[in-house]
């Protein structure tokens, strides 16, 4: 069987999308544009992976986490055709076929890629494309055909007469071709058009006179040939990326309170009988274990979270790691580096970083821990705070199992509790504590009887 090779078309600023950024790296269901397509043309194990880059290039090649490209750098934006003809010399001695596609063309599915390979091979084309048919084909080029129904050529909307211009049937600009015959057309493409630009799609017409055969195949859903060229269709296709993520999972079994307001990126995994509530953003390398609960309002970034994990009302997570059973929350915010033991409770307003707490630990209320290791069954007193910086370092706190660290206690990093260490409350902690220890900061109390009723009396007399 012929080898397959890839070339992806990324070179193009994006014009309608009046950003700095390339097109191509606008993100999309959580990442850039063009490895949707790029990671559905692997699938497919091509032999030779060539990528056109131009406009935005190095940043382009930076987020491709890919090694064996043949990255094509076309210099000036003048035209698909012109872009394809750059990797000419990626395909130098390649006899195979080469599918190409768009950077801005996401959803393309392996299942079509296939079906186009295997209509080429069926009908020993020299080129297969892809079309689709669309109730509303504006900005798309519009497929010709003669009587008999087979394609006579390809025109660009902006070169169409109106009558032309009424085709619904459009190219999705995805082909599979011959490379010999690719390169070979190529070199015979002119740029007198509207656009002064060397169109790819023009080849079509190249072939057919010269008597080869040109196959096409029509996309059922043309939601998959979608190319997204200005803002608003970024937008729409989120959106449409986003319900089919969310139905993928209801379909696995996670409830979603609210389909419409959780925003699951593709990347990330969700264990059976999990219940998410509404405004839940589950982004990244995020993985949720099963029946779990998240109440509402969270934003999860990287984080790994075992099963029956609560997360209550508002939390914020980003690179950490929650075991079995763990409640946290409502508004609680742990940052990354932490790691939290079966059983853990973080309640509302704990900020944790690089923290690792043991199983069985509380920090329910108004608390820091960073930089902090903490042993199991020690519970956090409300307003705790690790005092890791002293505006040129950071230092770290330990504390052992079963401490009892009192309310409003400061710890002074770096310092060490050992196991059952009870520290009493407003403690300000500076030095190591061996296991056991009670540590507490003598103060004498004092109190002055009617001292209120005095003041307030005074003050009222300054007034007049
Ligand atoms: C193209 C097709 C059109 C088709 C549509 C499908 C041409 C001339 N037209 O139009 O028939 O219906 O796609 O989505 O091919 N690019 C480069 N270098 C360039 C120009 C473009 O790399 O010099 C890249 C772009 O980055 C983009 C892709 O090629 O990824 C398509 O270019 P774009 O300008 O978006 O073409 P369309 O006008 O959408
Ligand atoms: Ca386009």
């Amino acid at each position: 069987m012929a080898e397959l090779g890839v070339i992806l078309l990324a070179a193009g600023q994006g014009t309608r999308m009046k950003s700095d950024l390339p097109k191509v790296l606008h993100p999309l269901g959580g990442k850039a544009l063009f490895l949707h397509a790029l990671q559905t043309a692997r699938r497919l194990e091509p032999a030779r992976v060539a990528i056109v880059i131009g406009h935005g290039a190095s940043a382009v090649q930076q987020a491709s986490p890919s090694v064996d490209v043949n990255w094509t750098i076309q210099e000036r934006q003048l035209g698909t055709g012109h872009a394809v003809l750059c990797a000419k010399e990626a395909f130098a001695n390649f006899s195979g076929e080469v599918l190409i596609l768009s950077g801005d063309v996401p959803l393309i599915r392996e299942q079509t890629l296939r079906a186009m390979i295997h209509h080429h091979r069926g009908r020993r084309a020299a080129l297969t494309l892809l079309t689709a048919v669309l109730d509303d084909p504006k900005g798309y080029g519009r497929i010709l055909r003669d009587n008999e129904g087979a394609i006579s050529g390809i025109v660009e909307e902006k070169d169409a007469t109106p009558s032309q211009r009424k085709t619904r049937e459009v190219n999705a600009g995805i082909y599979v071709v011959s490379a010999p015959f690719l390169f070979s057309a190529l070199s015979r493409v002119e740029n007198n058009n509207q656009q002064g630009e060397y169109y790819l799609p023009d080849v079509v017409a190249i072939g057919l006179a010269q008597g080869q055969m040109i196959g096409t195949v029509t996309v059922e859903d043309p939601r998959e040939m979608m190319g997204i060229n200005s803002r608003e269709e970024l937008a729409a296709m989120e959106k449409h990326l986003r319900q089919s993520i969310n139905q993928k999972w209801m379909q696995a079994g996670v409830t979603l309170k609210d389909p419409d307001t959780t925003y699951i990126d593709e990347t990330a995994t969700i264990g059976k009988d999990t219940v998410i509530g509404p405004n839940t953003q589950i982004c990244g390398k995020t993985a949720i274990g099963a029946r779990c609960r998240i109440d509402g309002s969270a934003f999860l970034t990287d984080a790994v979270v075992g099963d029956e994990v609560h997360l209550r009302f508002s939390v914020v997570m980003t690179g950490c790691r929650v075991e079995r059973g763990a409640i946290i929350g409502p508004f609680a915010h742990l940052r990354p580096g932490t790691d939290l033991g079966a059983n853990v409770h973080i309640g509302n307003f704990v900020e944790t970083k690089e923290a690792k707490l043991g199983e069985g630990t509380k920090a329910n209320h108004l608390t820091y821990l960073g930089d902090v290791t903490v042993g199991r069954d020690t519970n956090i007193g409300a307003g705790t705070i690790t005092c890791n910086y002293d505006g040129f370092n950071k230092y770290k706190t330990s504390i052992g199992d079963r401490v009892q660290v009192g309310s409003d206690t400061t710890l002074v990093a770096p310092v060490a509790l050992g196991d059952d260490v009870y520290i009493a409350t407003a403690s300000t902690v500076r030095h190591d504590i061996p296991g056991g220890a009670l540590v507490y900061n003598p103060r004498e109390e004092r109190v002055r009887e009617g001292w209120t009723e005095q003041k307030r009396r005074k003050m009222k007399g300054n007034k007049k």
